[in-house]
């Protein structure tokens, strides 16, 4: 099977499609997909580079060198164990291994890491969800959001951004998006209330009393968002580096209540989801679509850290 494999570590190393043997052994709890699409996430980069800085060779060799980890795809060979799942099923997931390997033709996952696709949504809409909007649904989720909160949003177009400002008012709070001018209509269509235009002067010093700040961006501490934060009010991070992923829950000994994001797939979330999308309080937005052969073109459209919405990568045509 066609595969999309890394070259080696750090941020030098490529993307290269290799042919590789298909999984041949399933666990009692896995099924096998045909991949149709995968999308990027800032993780698989990331983490290439963190792991080239930090890692033991002994710990990289555990570590898929196959890029990926959302999917959506058909079930094609089921486990022992499996009984909610059958061949022929379209499903949508990510695993909770550091990578599911979901840039390949084939992989196998855990029948707990998936759940059926939404039917109104082609494989492309559906693999640009598990880890984007699991990320936004349960960052949401530790904010304490709740019908009537007030939610700031920093980072509101993006992957993560554009499904956090749906599902937050799904959940009924009113949400302040924070993006540049040039995606505010944009993030007004998706339902925000309102938008902050963060390159016309620091807003974080203007007080206004939100129950959560939401920080996708991780660029911001509780602390340099303090006048943003009701007495009370909550400070979730996704951590996209070291210092916020870490650094954050510290802030909870000065009083703040602090927290960052990490995100975990099960299926209860991603069926919660696909509700979202079915009653139409949820669609995913896409940035751009690559095939599987030009992945280090749809890597390096992440890495400008300026897409709106996901980019997604398509291994079978879905059109
Ligand atoms: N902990 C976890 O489990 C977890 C899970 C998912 C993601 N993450 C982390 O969360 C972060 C965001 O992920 P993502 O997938 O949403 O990234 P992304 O799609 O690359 O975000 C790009 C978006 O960020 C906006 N942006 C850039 N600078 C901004 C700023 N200063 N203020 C407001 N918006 C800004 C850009 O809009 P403009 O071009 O208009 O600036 C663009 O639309 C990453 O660091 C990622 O590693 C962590």
């Amino acid at each position: 099977m066609k595969a999309v494999m890394t070259s080696g570590w750090g941020l030098s190393a490529k993307l290269v499609v290799e042919d590789r043997k298909a999984p041949a052994r399933l666990g009692t709890n896995d099924v096998l997909v045909q991949v149709h699409a995968a999308s990027v996430n800032p993780k698989d980069w990331k983490l290439n580079y963190h792991l080239a800085v930090l890692a033991t060779p002994l710990f990289i060799k555990k570590i898929s060198p196959i890029f990926g980890d959302d999917l959506s795809g058909t079930v094609i060979a089921i486990g022992s164990n499996v009984t909610d799942f059958a061949i022929g099923d379209a499903v949508y997931g990510m695993d909770m291994r550091l990578r599911t390997a979901s840039l390949a033709e084939q992989t196998r996952i855990s029948q707990r890491r998936i759940a059926k696709k939404p039917a109104k949504l082609s494989f492309a809409q559906a693999a640009a969800m598990p880890l984007a909007a699991l990320t936004a649904l349960q960052g949401l989720r530790k904010g304490k959001t709740k019908p009537g909160s007030s939610v700031l949003i920093i980072g509101a177009s993006g992957g993560v951004g554009c499904f956090a400002v749906q599902i937050a008012k799904a959940m009924g709070a009113h949400v302040t998006g924070v993006c540049s001018n040039r995606n505010s209509e944009f993030v007004l269509s998706l339902g925000a209330d309102a938008v902050i235009d963060y390159t016309q002067g620091d807003y974080r010093q203007q007080v206004r009393p939100f129950d959560l700040v939401f920080d996708v961006t991780s660029y911001e501490t509780p602390l340099t968002c303090s006048k943003l934060m009701a007495k009370n009010g909550y400070f979730i991070s996704t951590g996209g580096d070291g210092a916020s992923m870490f650094g954050t829950p510290f802030y909870r000994l000065l009083g703040k209540n602090a927290g960052t994001v990490v995100v975990e797939s099960y299926r209860e979330d991603l069926e919660e989801l696909a509700a979202l999308v079915e009653s139409g309080k949820l669609t995913p937005i896409i940035d751009s679509q690559f095939p599987l052969s030009e992945s280090e073109q749809a890597y390096a459209r992440s890495r400008t850290g300026r897409s709106r919405g996901k980019v997604v990568i398509n291994i079978i045509g879905d059109a």
